[in-house]
């Protein structure tokens, strides 16, 4: 946590010297498919809601120079734990594309975090709260490759599953080869005037409802999305199996 850390204005994470970054972390989800009855984000496991697991990992992770979280409506508890971390708290929106918006617009106020200097971010980072166990490793893969130049960069795992395409029938209609497949983790990197254009021009074709990753936006006008590994242990919790994993992790010291 920030009282506990210091923090320079480029942190040194593993090979790379990176520059500062702004950091989105999306959090408004309502948890529905986890059947938990509260927002995925207040979740425990071991005694810390997944927020704070979330919200840990990316102030070790040594980059957010300014960090905004969406959490659901008027919800005080997840707003309390952000500010924690000193971050600007805003409303989510409908869809997680709408969340990632209303976050984006709250970037330019939002303070600049203890021990960073005062310089605009020009690159930004969209993680999931759900993906609340990813390791440092994958945001300095991130990192590295904006730091190299590249415009929108997302952190992959290759596909161990048969993917098949279906019709609204539920016939195949398809197998795509596995070896050109991956699954597509967070946090996802921007430079931030690319992630800024791709979300207007969403938003002015009404596009936010079919958005379920920010790098879809990048590759529908066209700007080249770098993959770089993910890992494992940032895996997300959607399902109550998800769940029962990450206890199984983090719990068993307790057991
Ligand atoms: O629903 P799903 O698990 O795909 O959501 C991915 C992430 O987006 C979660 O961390 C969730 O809290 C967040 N989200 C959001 N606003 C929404 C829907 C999802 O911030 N309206």
């Amino acid at each position: 946590m920030t009282e506990t850390k210091t923090f320079s204005a480029t942190a040194n994470v593993g090979a790379h010297r990176h520059r500062a970054f702004a950091v989105v972390v999306v959090a408004a989800g309502s948890g529905s498919r986890l059947g938990f009855g509260v927002p995925k984000a207040q979740v425990p496991v071991a005694e810390k809601s997944l927020l704070r697991w979330a919200l840990e990992g990316v102030d070790a992770a040594g980059v957010a120079s300014r960090l905004v979280v969406t959490v659901p409506a008027g919800d005080s508890e997840l707003t309390a734990t952000a500010r924690e971390f000193g971050a600007a708290v805003v409303t989510g929106g409908a869809s997680r594309a709408d969340s990632v918006a209303a976050a984006l617009a709250a970037l330019p106020t939002a303070p600049v975090r203890e021990g960073f200097s005062d310089t605009e971010p020009s690159a930004v980072l969209v993680h999931d709260c759900a993906r609340c166990f990813t390791p440092g490793e994958v945001f300095a893969n991130v990192c590295a490759a904006l730091d190299d130049g590249e415009e929108a960069v997302i952190p992959v795992l290759p596909v161990v599953d048969t993917i098949k395409s279906v019709d609204a029938e539920g016939y195949v209609t398809g197998t795509p080869a596995r070896s050109q497949l991956r699954a597509v983790q967070t946090p996802q990197g921007f430079n931030l005037a690319t992630l800024l254009g791709a979300y207007e021009k969403a938003a002015q074709k009404g596009l936010a409802e079919s958005i379920t990753d920010d790098a879809m936006l990048a590759e529908t006008l066209g700007i080249p999305v770098k993959t770089v590994p993910g890992s494992a242990d940032a895996f997300k919790i959607t399902t109550p199996l998800d769940l029962a994993l990450a206890k199984a992790l983090y719990e068993k010291e307790e057991k």
